[in-house]
């Protein structure tokens, strides 16, 4: 099956994977000036008036370069939808993302109503939902998403445990559509590698992390540089959803990463606002709990978003040429 025109008109095949509290409208400018997609959350826009700011604001620059470089390539914009009952924003939300036309919604955790699907497909928008098992992709297919985000081992924030290969083999056994993977994708080595495995875009969040658009703390950009991969820690202590930590954050809140306890089921709203505090260490996830994919190890330095970029170009084409020659 052929990608959307949303998809395949990009530099790189990188779908920005959006960040609670660290993807703001400069990060994701930054990504679609670079020929990527750009995303983050709805719920990183407060109050909930702020995200019709940041779109009309992310919109006006976007066109404001396209009248300037007619000819740059410039990616679309994603935002993502945390479906969950907590969620008490999803409605208004997408409602503001409707009346912008963004032109890819992404949705997390549950699958999206069909309703909802119906009216992004209304305005040429696409649905691509993430999912970390074959169970989840089955239902969201039925839901009728566009496409998916296989979410495998390793990837920053809530991860799956799957292997990429496995995860991509059986979700391709049954479904041809748009298929981005996600996890630990941080060079443009392992973002060709998602392709040859069986994705058709690779989704790209921790990398961004240690940029100066990212809207982190200095101490959290260093933590990033300085961890390796061995530094992440999956746990479902922090918002009762299994996911990768930077060791250090917890460390840092007095908390012992070796010896976590189980989650606290009642910590499930934590997946749309930052946590109540912990009552023994007074830390918030993500606020001070730093989720953090295992590629973290290949972050050397705090560079800006267009040098990512740039740099993730210039591996993924060396990649090709040494695996492919100048064939594709
Ligand atoms: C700090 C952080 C915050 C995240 N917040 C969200 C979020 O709000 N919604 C979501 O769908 N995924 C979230 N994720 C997961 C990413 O969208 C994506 O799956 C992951 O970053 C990809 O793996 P990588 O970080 O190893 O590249 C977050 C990841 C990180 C690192």
């Amino acid at each position: 099956m052929s990608l959307p025109s949303v998809l395949s008109r990009l530099r790189l095949p990188v779908v920005s994977a959006p960040m609670f509290i660290a993807s703001g409208p400069e990060l994701v400018v930054a990504q679609c000036l670079s020929g990527v997609v750009g995303s983050f959350p709805a719920l990183n826009a407060r109050p909930q008036a702020e995200l019709d700011r940041w779109l009309t604001a992310i919109d006006a620059q976007l066109a404001a370069h396209r009248q300037t470089h007619p000819d740059a390539v410039i990616g679309p914009v994603a935002v993502n939808q945390i479906v969950h009952a907590s969620n008490t924003r999803l409605e208004a939300d997408l409602d503001v993302c409707i009346a912008h036309r963004v032109p890819i919604i992404i949705s997390s955790l549950r699958a999206p109503e069909s309703s909802w699907i119906s009216r992004v497909h209304a305005y040429g928008g696409i649905v691509l939902h993430d999912v970390i098992n074959v169970r989840h992709a089955q239902k969201a297919l039925e839901a009728g998403v566009d496409g998916l985000i296989a979410v495998a081992a390793g990837a920053g924030g809530h991860a799956g445990t799957l292997s990429p290969f496995a995860l991509l083999g059986e979700i391709r056994a049954f479904f041809d559509g748009p298929l981005v993977l996600s996890g630990a994708i941080a060079s443009g080595n392992a973002i060709l590698a998602a392709q040859a495995a069986g994705a058709d875009l690779a989704y790209v969040g921790t990398r961004w992390l240690a940029t100066p658009e990212a809207r982190i703390s200095d101490d959290h950009r260093q933590a990033l540089v300085d961890a390796r991969a061995a530094d992440v820690v999956y746990s479902d202590f922090f918002t009762g959803v299994s996911g990768n930590y930077l060791r250090a954050s917890i460390v840092a809140a007095g908390l012992d990463p070796d010896h976590l306890p189980k989650a606290d089921k009642s910590k499930l709203n934590t997946l749309t606002k930052t946590a109540d505090a912990d009552p023994a260490s007074g830390a918030k996830a993500w606020r001070d709990i730093w989720g953090a994919g295992q590629g973290v190890g290949q972050i050397d330095a705090v560079i800006p978003a267009a040098q990512v970029a740039d740099r993730l170009e210039r591996e993924y084409l060396a990649a090709r040429a040494r695996l492919l020659g100048g064939a594709a």
